[in-house]
Order: structure tokens, then sequence, then C-alpha cells
């Protein structure tokens, strides 16, 4: 697959996981081809799966505000999901949906090939911080193999619960800084390299 409307098309035949049955849509992700930052949410909702974009409900509103506090809009960025399917009653992803769904997931990585990975809750975080907490590490950044992972709390989460709103908002604030380090300071040899400012 070498574009993402050849994946999109992919995407919407699709018929692995059992929830394929019950989708309106598939819901691949949208943005910049070359985006800069890729952010990974955990799953569409009914917003999602009735319009086949992601973040459109209301986290994704909350989402695009945060984005323009640091001057971007979701166009010059792109946003995508650990699975492209919504999960009837919006319960989380299950262990497999997650596997079937790796492989767009990891096609999208690769045509998009994004200088920073940020991850919106913790199914996304899972997957990128296998073993972490995001407690402990949202609003941290590791470099490796050329490409930055940023974690941060779900915008859906950080709506509900003022605590969160606040780390988020502080979280989005750092990307800018996070990505201007990783222009000076040069990759480790090998291995993840945690980024120092953050
Ligand atoms: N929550 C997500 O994780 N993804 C969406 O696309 C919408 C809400």
């Amino acid at each position: 697959m070498s574009t993402l409307g050849e994946l999109n098309q992919e995407v919407a035949r699709c018929l692995l996981c059992e929830i394929a049955k019950y989708r309106t849509n598939t819901v691949p992700g949208e943005g910049a081809e070359d985006a800069e930052i890729m952010f990974i949410g955990e799953a569409p909702g009914w917003h999602e799966d009735q319009q086949g974009r992601p973040f459109v409900g209301p986290a994704g509103h909350y989402l695009d505000q945060l984005l323009a506090s640091i001057g971007l809009t979701r166009r010059q960025v792109f946003i995508a999901n650990v699975i492209k399917c919504r999960p009837p009653n919006n319960r989380d992803p299950l262990p497999t949906e997650i596997q079937n769904c790796q492989k767009w997931l990891d096609c999208q990585i690769e045509i998009i090939k994004p200088r920073m990975i940020a991850t919106l809750g913790r199914y996304s975080m899972a997957r990128f911080f296998p073993g972490k907490s995001i407690s402990k590490i949202h609003g941290t950044a590791v470099r490796q193999d050329n490409t930055i992972y940023f974690a941060m709390y779900h915008p859906a989460a950080a709506l509900h619960q003022q605590s969160l709103r606040q780390a988020i908002e502080a979280d989005m604030k750092k990307i800018p800084a996070v990505l201007a380090e990783t222009k000076s300071v040069p990759e480790a040899e090998s291995g993840p390299q945690q980024l120092s400012m953050f």
C-alpha cells in the first residue's frame, strides 16, 4: 500500500473483527499526508462512526482547541485511532481488535513518517509505551529511531476532569519545544532516549 487513499479503501473493506458488522463507516484517520505530528486516539465514537472521520464529537472539538493553542489546525497534523471501527456502546477496544487493526496503524505511520507520535489516552499509550502508567509519563517525550513519542491524556477524559484538563493543556503546549529540542540534540546511537527537558 503506497498511499493513504489506497489504505482507506482497504480499511473500508476490512471484515476481520465482529464489530465490522455494526459500523456505519470505518474511520481510518485524516490529515496531512506529510504531517510532522500524528495524534493517535483510541477508537471512533458515535459521531465518528456516523461521519467516517476521527475526533468530530465533543472530544474532537476540544482537541481542535488544544491544537489551536499551539497554532495548529487538524489539517496540519494527522489524526488516527488505534482501532478503525466503533466498538458497540463505546465499550473499550478488545485486545483482538487492537491486534487485528495494528497493521492499518503501522501502514499509516509508514506512509506519513511523522517526526512525532502523540498518544491520546491509555490504549494508544500502551502501544508505544508498553507497561507504563499514563499518570506518570504524560507530558514526557522519548526519542527512538528518529521518532519522538509523546504521551498525553485522552481529550474525552480531560474534558470532564479538571485536573486532567490542566495537564493536557500544559502537555500540548510543550509540543513545540519538544520538536525544537530534537532539532538541536543529536539522536542517541542506540536505544530509546529520554528527552532531557521534559
Ligand atoms: N475518541 C477517540 O479515541 N477517537 C475518536 O476518534 C473520537 C473519540
